[in-house]
């Protein structure tokens, strides 16, 4: 396992326990069902998973509500089994990150229940209270249309508390010493348990001054570089991949100049601006948002991503490519969410056209950073919008036909199985495509090796190289005297292109690593192509030789 910033050229997968495998027949997945299935994941490729939260939770925002910080939810085992999990990650070289929930608690955790319950208690002045109703008390939820106010009454507090998020997330006093020192001491719990760093949730909000009287809440950079060392500290290659979905001016305070605060970032502007371009067959906003990201410390990284747990969030696109997004990916009230985002799965977005998703992952796989996939994504799993808010993109993985799609015994699944139509299990699950070599499945197994054999795309620089059409992104990484070339034509229709590479090694020859169709320059030293509609190619530089020129990092 290469250490220290192993993140750099990493390949993360995400899933939820309670969906993913139950073991028990209890209807709800567990860590001894997710363990039974790691080396399907070993052997897809991945190098590291990121774990949806799994703490004991009433479960009213799927987890997102924690209710102790140092357990596991019953319903997933016991801390026993995770530490059997952990281990046996660790035996197989995967990485492990979870989901570190910190801005808010669930109202069932004891320390709010003590702080709600006691004015003197020392629990109180750990959640943002106030007498009066502030009055911004009906600005800036996360949930517009569901979430009525960030300000809630609490009849036994006698007192509003400040909740971000859902009434009963409220939010944790994050600028209280004590508090902070809590939360380090979560971080080290779950270090000592094997875990490589975590996926920060909500970290704007994490950071962020907060009380009645804050009008204009100010991030607290220092609290970043804090959380940093304190998990460095205990585990030297722990990594931190914050959820922040800011602005490219503010990004840089997310790594901080020097790299001092958090190790990875998720690319909300790119992820955004992606989906745009593959709607619009113009990558032009793509471009700009890729460059405006583009510097960043050594050791800093991006996560790119496709989908995830949540809506596609697209609030930072201008009206007009907002409107063409939810034109083509999500036309139905039914398929969008909080007035900004979809909330459907990849593959029904793209109507389950192979060639669409094939491009869609292969841009994931090679943009400037470390890609993260949602599970279920590698065999083009479909939603169920019939299920309320973001639940329609979290049903449980699919296996195979049998009942439930082999993910549970029992006739109660936590969420149900997708089951029917194009996207049923009885058509789209892994045993069946584990079986057809030209499947999805086995195409993302090659297409994750092929990403691991490029670490120029984690490590190096890039340049975009003019393809003369705005449907034709083309790009250069360079790392250690070796180059990729990435082409992608995000268009329905063949492009043709002529494309000046720039220096080249020994040879001029663009080698395809995907098929035998290489490409030698013509007369005027351009490389003359056909790129076939949502076609894609990985070219290296110079010849076969890298192996032998390529230097580990
Ligand atoms: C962001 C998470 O991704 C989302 O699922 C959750 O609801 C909120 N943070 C609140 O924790």
């Amino acid at each position: 396992m290469i250490k220290d910033l192993w993140y750099k050229n990493a390949v993360i997968y995400n899933l939820a326990v309670g969906t993913f495998m139950d073991a028990d027949g209890d209807g709800i997945g567990d860590f001894q069902g997710l363990q039974r299935r790691l080396d399907y994941l070993h052997g897809l490729g991945v190098t590291c998973l990121w774990l949806g939260p799994f703490q004991p939770s009433p479960m009213k925002d799927d987890g997102y509500d924690i209710a102790d910080y140092y357990n596991v939810d019953p319903r997933y085992g016991t801390l026993g089994d995770f530490v059997e999990f952990s281990h046996a990650c660790k035996q197989r070289g995967i990485r492990l990150i979870i989901d570190l929930v910190i801005n808010h608690t669930s109202d069932q955790h004891p320390w709010f229940q003590a702080a709600r319950r006691d004015p003197n208690s020392k629990y109180r002045n750990w959640y943002v209270w106030s007498d009066k109703k502030p009055s911004n008390a009906d600005e800036g939820m996360v949930f517009p249309g569901v979430q009525k106010t960030t300000w809630t009454w609490d009849k036994e507090a006698e007192a509003y508390y400040f909740h971000r998020f859902y009434e009963f997330q409220p939010d944790l006093n994050t600028s209280n010493p004590e508090v902070q020192a809590e939360l380090l001491k979560v971080m080290g719990f779950w270090i000592e348990l094997g875990v490589s760093g975590f996926r920060m949730d909500a970290v704007p909000f994490i950071i962020s001054t907060k009380g009645p009287d804050v009008k204009k809440p100010k991030e607290q950079f220092d609290m970043l570089r804090m959380f940093r060392e304190f998990v460095q500290w205990r585990c030297g290659d722990a990594m931190i991949l914050a959820e922040a979905n800011v602005l490219p001016d503010t990004d840089l305070e997310y790594f901080g100049d020097d790299g001092d605060r958090m190790h990875m970032v998720f690319n909300f502007q790119v992820n955004q601006n992606l989906f745009y371009a593959m709607a619009a067959a113009d990558t032009r906003p793509l471009v700009k948002a890729l460059k405006a990201t583009k510097p960043r410390p050594a050791t800093a990284q991006w996560g790119q991503f496709l989908r995830n747990h949540d809506e596609l969030d697209l609030g930072r696109l201008d009206d007009e490519q907002r409107k063409r997004v939810f034109e083509v990916f999500g036309p139905d009230k039914d398929m969008q969410l909080y007035d900004r985002g979809i909330r459907r799965r990849l593959a029904p977005m793209l109507h389950g056209d192979r060639r669409r998703l094939e491009l869609a992952y292969s841009l994931l796989f090679t943009l400037p950073g470390t890609p993260v996939i949602r599970y279920g994504d590698e065999i083009g799993m479909g939603d169920d919008l019939s299920l309320p808010e973001r639940n329609c993109a979290r049903t449980p993985m699919q296996w195979s036909d049998e009942p439930h799609g082999g993910f549970t015994k029992s006739d109660k699944p936590i969420l149900p199985v997708i089951s029917g139509g194009v996207f049923g299990y009885e058509r789209i699950n892994a045993a069946r495509q584990r079986r057809d070599p030209a499947a999805l499945l086995n195409w993302t197994e090659r297409m994750i090796r092929m990403r691991k054999e490029c670490p120029e795309i984690g490590w190096g620089d890039f340049e975009i190289l003019p393809t003369g059409s705005p449907a034709v992104l083309a790009m250069r990484y360079d790392w250690k005297n070796n180059s990729v070339v990435i082409i992608h034509n995000l268009d329905d229709k063949p492009k043709e292109i002529a494309l000046a590479v720039g220096g080249v090694g020994e040879s001029d020859r663009l080698v395809n690593l995907l098929t035998e169709d290489h490409s030698d320059p013509g007369d005027d030293g351009k490389h003359h192509l056909v790129i076939e509609a949502y076609g894609y190619r990985w070219y290296r530089e110079g010849g076969l030789d890298y192996l032998l020129r390529r230097t580990e990092s």
